[in-house]
């Protein structure tokens, strides 16, 4: 069975002030059920945010990012003994912000991804291509690429995939709904188990959320910018796809 995941991806955002003010928000929208939130939020605000959810079944932590070592010279990282002793559940892994800032590779994205599921976090991988792919008609290749190189030794029952076609990430650029729904579909017959959570991301909002969802294929959002506003992040995760003709 797919499960349902939202979530927000906070990015570099909040204070812990802000992520206090902000989970009180949003905890006072009542959650439809079955369905999964998880606050992807930075280092500095885990506990906060872990703690203001606690006691809430369907809302999880996750972290934006993991390092495969235990323990070591790697300034700036984190372990993955350091986001379970705060109660992360979850973790952004191989964002397409930190392939290109921070020189993420395949390699390293395989390698978070397996310290993410040796200390039993749920990795979200992040797939997608540029404008310039897309126009070359490269797509499909491409994603199935960083698929193959990323999930060598990973266990498809513990893991989430996010599309997040490049060009639509912060750009008020959406990618068409049903365009998501047959690049996931191609993602989806390319996987040994039919069960895995594929989400869509990029530039979801309140006023798409319905069409997304109301897609077959998409069993969840990662969502960067709409989801710094509690009660437009509410609207998303409450998102009624039935109202949709598809
Ligand atoms: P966006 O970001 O929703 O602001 O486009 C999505 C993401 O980067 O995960």
């Amino acid at each position: 069975m797919r499960q349902i995941v939202l979530a927000g991806n906070w990015k570099m955002h909040k204070t812990q002030a802000d992520a206090s003010a902000y989970t009180r928000a949003l905890l006072s929208h009542p959650l439809e059920p079955n369905r999964h939130i998880v606050l992807c939020v930075p280092f500095t605000t885990l506990a906060t945010v872990g703690a203001a959810v606690a006691g809430q079944t369907q809302i999880s932590v996750g972290a934006q990012n993991i390092h495969w070592a235990e323990q070591g010279a790697f300034t700036g990282e984190i372990s993955g003994a350091m986001l379970t002793e705060l109660g992360v559940r979850y973790v952004v892994v191989g964002h397409s912000e930190r392939r290109e800032h921070f020189g993420e590779t395949d390699a390293t994205v395989n390698q978070r991804l397996v310290a993410a599921q040796k200390h039993g976090l749920i990795p979200i991988l992040c797939v997608g291509e540029t404008k310039a792919i897309r126009e070359a008609s490269q797509t499909e290749a491409w994603i199935l690429a960083q698929l193959e190189a990323g999930l060598v030794g990973i266990d498809l029952a513990r893991l989430i995939i996010a599309y997040e076609p490049i060009w639509a990430i912060g750009t008020g650029e959406t990618c068409e709904a049903t365009e998501a729904n047959r690049v996931i579909s191609v993602i989806r017959r390319h996987l040994s188990s039919p069960d895995v959570t594929i989400q869509y991301g990029g530039s979801v909002k309140p006023d798409n959320i319905d069409e997304l969802m109301a897609q077959p294929e998409i069993d969840g959002v990662l969502v960067g910018g709409a989801s710094l506003d509690p009660a437009g992040f509410a609207r998303i995760i409450n998102y009624q796809a039935s109202t949709v003709a598809v």
